[in-house]
């Protein structure tokens, strides 16, 4: 296992997971690696539940304030969040301990794009960063970090940091060795381009180069990343997928897209990954992803020769597919980029290349407006991730969702997002299983119609009646731009926390 690790200074600094736990103290800023349950560190998590436990056994305060790449898995975030370890997080989760934590108020949470989380702390936004805790695949003569399955923010991290603690995972293939792409952005006010024109072009290195002397532990480890598995494709799922499709083919049809010309970025979750079993069978070939992480559906498409190139800075990986990549890194890694998510992310970038976005929501506005964080407008589920990110700068931005969801108490299409991450001004494409509401060179009143039509048919007649009664009032005021009724606007949202259900008829 130390052939993992081929510097000697660094090789002299091997101890176990308790032990280095003891460099994290009550209060610190703590990076770690790690994003959508890829790469993040085993042992330190674990070690750090232990003492915050020990401590508060004793009376003692001991709580940290932990920065990710985005979510992690339940043996980092969510047995740190179970033994009440962490005061402040930031910037996506996703464990569904933490989210508790979250909306209970034990934790504090900063909700904010992951592109430019990292620049806040190296620009010390949050104060000064005490520990960077990365994993690699393996450690090079020079002191060097090869990352493993995912890059993240740990550059920022490692250089913020006065510590870093390394974990160097054996599970991780040492064939992952060359899929990194580290480029360096300058400082302001020093920021130059970046030089990257096409999703597929490496610009930097294979390691992140550290200083050694900051680093006070290396932790061997041996254990899988950890992602929950995709749901299968249900039959709605399937018929989202199949929407999509048809937009792009109108896209091809209005001459603005080519069969060999879609350079895609797909959001993580359930209905993005059978989107993209959905393109298995398309016209679509040498199909380009500029993205944030790989899933499983992905990977489908690289195996299949439809995709060519796939540029991210994370795996998202099923356990059967993170398996896969792991024995045939070699080959994948001809294919896959995995970049800092301050360059995967860039506007600059996601702008140049001219991406077709597609993301989740929790609901969405009959004039557009998305909300894809705040249940009921209060009540955090994971975070706006990187979907601002490219939802903003994307060339065509879509949402892809259920019309329902709770078994159909909650309607995806409501009367007014009652929190709103992306507006009406990005937003350019809604896609249920009812069809796609194409919402580009409309004005809010005109694509009402086209959002109803989006709604379960349940939903359809109470969106009807609320728009018909904004109208009625907006005229009378002369607010006809976005007819609303403010004191129904959120109607369906009190209706769901009285009565359980958005729905007329009462459950309760
Ligand atoms: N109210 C309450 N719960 C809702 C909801 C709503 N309006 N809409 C969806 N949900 C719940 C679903 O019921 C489901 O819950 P379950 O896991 O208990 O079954 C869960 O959210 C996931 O919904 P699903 O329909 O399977 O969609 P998804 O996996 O595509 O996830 C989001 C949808 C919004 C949660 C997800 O896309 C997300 O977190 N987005 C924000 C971050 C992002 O877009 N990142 C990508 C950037 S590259």
């Amino acid at each position: 296992m130390s052939d993992r690790i081929a510097n000697a200074q660094l090789k002299g600094k091997i101890m176990s997971a308790e032990e280095a736990a003891q460099f994290v103290n009550d209060g610190d800023k703590v990076g770690i690696s790690g994003f959508t349950g890829a790469g993040y560190p085993k042992a330190l998590p674990k070690a750090i539940a232990e003492r915050a436990k020990e401590e508060h056994a004793k009376g003692n305060s001991y709580m940290i304030d932990l920065f990710t790449g985005a979510s992690t898995a339940d043996d980092c975030d969510g047995i740190l969040a179970e033994a009440d370890a962490i005061r402040f997080r930031t910037p996506y989760q996703s464990d569904p301990t933490l989210r508790n934590k979250i909306n209970d108020g034990t934790t504090f949470y900063a909700d904010y794009h992951l592109s430019e989380s990292g620049m806040y702390v190296e620009q010390g936004f949050f104060g000064q960063m005490n520990v960077a805790i990365v994993e690699a695949t393996r450690i090079t003569d020079e002191g060097h970090i090869v990352p493993s399955s995912s890059v993240g923010n740990n550059v920022e991290y490692l250089d913020a940091a006065e510590k870093i603690i390394i974990e160097v995972n054996s599970w991780q293939s040492v064939e992952l060795e060359g899929m990194a792409d580290i480029w360096r952005m300058p400082s302001l006010p020093n920021r130059v381009p970046i030089p990257l024109t096409e999703a597929g072009q490496r610009i930097g290195k294979t390691y992140i180069d550290i200083d050694p002397n900051k680093v006070v532990a290396v932790v061997e480890t041996d254990a899988p990343d950890r992602n929950a598995p995709f749901k299968p494709a249900d039959e709605i799922s399937q018929k989202i997928a199949g929407n999509f499709l048809d937009f792009l083919e109108g896209e091809v049809r209005a001459g603005r897209l080519t069969y060999d010309g879609y350079v895609m970025q797909s959001g993580v979750g359930n209905v993005p990954n059978a989107v993209m079993a959905g393109l298995l069978d398309s016209k679509f070939e040498n199909i380009k992803a500029y993205t944030e992480v790989i899933q499983d559906g992905m990977v489908d498409l690289i195996d299949a020769g439809k995709m060519t190139v796939a540029s991210a800075t994370s795996f998202s990986l099923s356990p059967e597919y993170a398996e896969k990549m792991n024995e045939d890194a070699k080959r994948y890694r001809n294919t896959i980029i995995l970049r800092p998510q301050s360059v995967s992310n860039h506007p600059e970038v996601v702008r140049r290349l001219g991406l077709i976005c597609t993301n989740g929501l929790v609901e969405a506005d009959i004039y557009g407006n998305v909300n894809s964080t705040n249940v009921t407008g209060s009540r955090m589920m994971n975070g706006v991730g990187g979907s601002a990110d490219f939802t903003r700068n994307g060339y065509i931005s879509s949402f892809i969702t259920p019309s329902e969801a709770k078994g159909g108490d909650i309607s995806a299409i409501v009367p007014f997002a009652s929190h709103i991450d992306h507006t009406e001004q990005d937003v350019k494409v809604i896609i249920t299983e009812y069809g796609y509401a194409d919402l580009r060179g409309l004005a809010p009143r005109q694509r009402v119609d086209k959002m109803i039509a989006l709604a379960h048919p349940d939903y359809r007649p109470l969106l009807q009646e609320y728009y018909d009664k904004a109208l009625h009032l907006a005229k009378e005021k002369k607010m006809m731009h976005t007819p609303h009724v403010l004191s129904e606007a959120l109607s369906f949202h009190q209706r769901f926390l009285e009565t359980g259900s958005m729905k007329k008829t009462s459950k309760k």
